[in-house]
């Protein structure tokens, strides 16, 4: 069965005063669920705390980037090791602010997703199109060829540990969400174009949807049959707005 999960995307926003309360009240209100994922992003210098708080919780840590390369002489990098070694168990890959702010390519990508793989990191891997590309009628091919990168350099097999998020560059941060139709679309196309490959992995893969996901906007993205959870940035910053949308990804069940 494909989990849901919610993963939030801090972006570059907190402090440590800010991220004890924002954490404990996301650890209060998230008691676990079989069926669900509760993961926090917070940026790179705080998970050492946070992951300490996190200790005894459902609430799982990941980061928000990674290097490609393994270790060495890489100012300013952080390792998938050094991920592991401070209690990450996620790793966002090819964000689309990494893709456009920081020159990150689909090479650049397939390599950090092999990178988190190689120790044992879920890569949360994010494709989506830009606001041309949509309008071009662009979108099909724009997804496919960020997926069929990380293809090139991975098994399919891999994605049997991994998450992919469809986050339309148009939908991030912008108030406009994509409509559960328009997210729909382009999750069924990413699982038949993994399905391709392997059927079995396709259909257990968890695809989240990014893009001004909000309490108000979840609970129709979720219902979609394609939509296994949501990747939150904005929102994500607000224990009860994300705490509800936890819940909505549960069909309203108690988490
Ligand atoms: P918003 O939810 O703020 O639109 O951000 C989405 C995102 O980029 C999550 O990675």
């Amino acid at each position: 069965m494909r989990r849901k999960i919610i993963a939030g995307n801090w972006k570059m926003h907190g402090s440590r005063a800010e991220n004890t309360q924002l954490v404990e009240t996301i650890i209060s209100g998230f008691a676990g669920d079989d069926g669900a994922e509760c993961v926090i992003c917070p940026p790179f210098v705080y998970l050492h705390e946070i992951s300490r708080q996190l200790r005894d919780s459902a609430v799982k840590l990941g980061a928000q980037n990674l290097s490609a390369e393994a270790q060495g002489a890489f100012t300013g990098e952080v390792s998938a090791a050094m991920l592991r070694d401070v209690g990450c168990r996620y790793v966002l890959v090819g964000h689309s602010e990494r893709r456009a702010l920081y020159g990150e390519d689909d090479g650049l990508v397939a390599r950090k997703y092999a990178a988190a793989q190689a120790k044992g990191l879920v890569p949360i891997l994010c494709v989506g199109e830009t606001l041309a590309e949509r309008e071009g009628g662009h979108t099909h091919p724009v997804i496919a060829r960020q997926l069929d990168a990380v293809l090139a350099v991975s098994d399919v097999g891999t994605l049997a540990r991994a998450v992919v998020a469809y986050e339309p560059v148009w939908a991030i941060g912008t108030g406009r969400t994509a409509t559960p139709e328009q997210a729909q679309d382009v999750h069924a196309f990413v699982r038949e174009r993994i399905a391709a490959r392997d059927a079995k992995i396709a259909a257990d893969l968890s695809l989240l949807y990014g893009g001004s996901v909000k309490a108000s906007n979840a609970s129709e993205l979720f219902a979609m049959p394609d939509v296994d959870g949501g990747l939150i940035g904005g929102a994500s910053l607000k224990a009860e707005e994300f705490l509800a949308i936890c819940a909505a990804a549960l069909d309203g069940r108690v988490v």
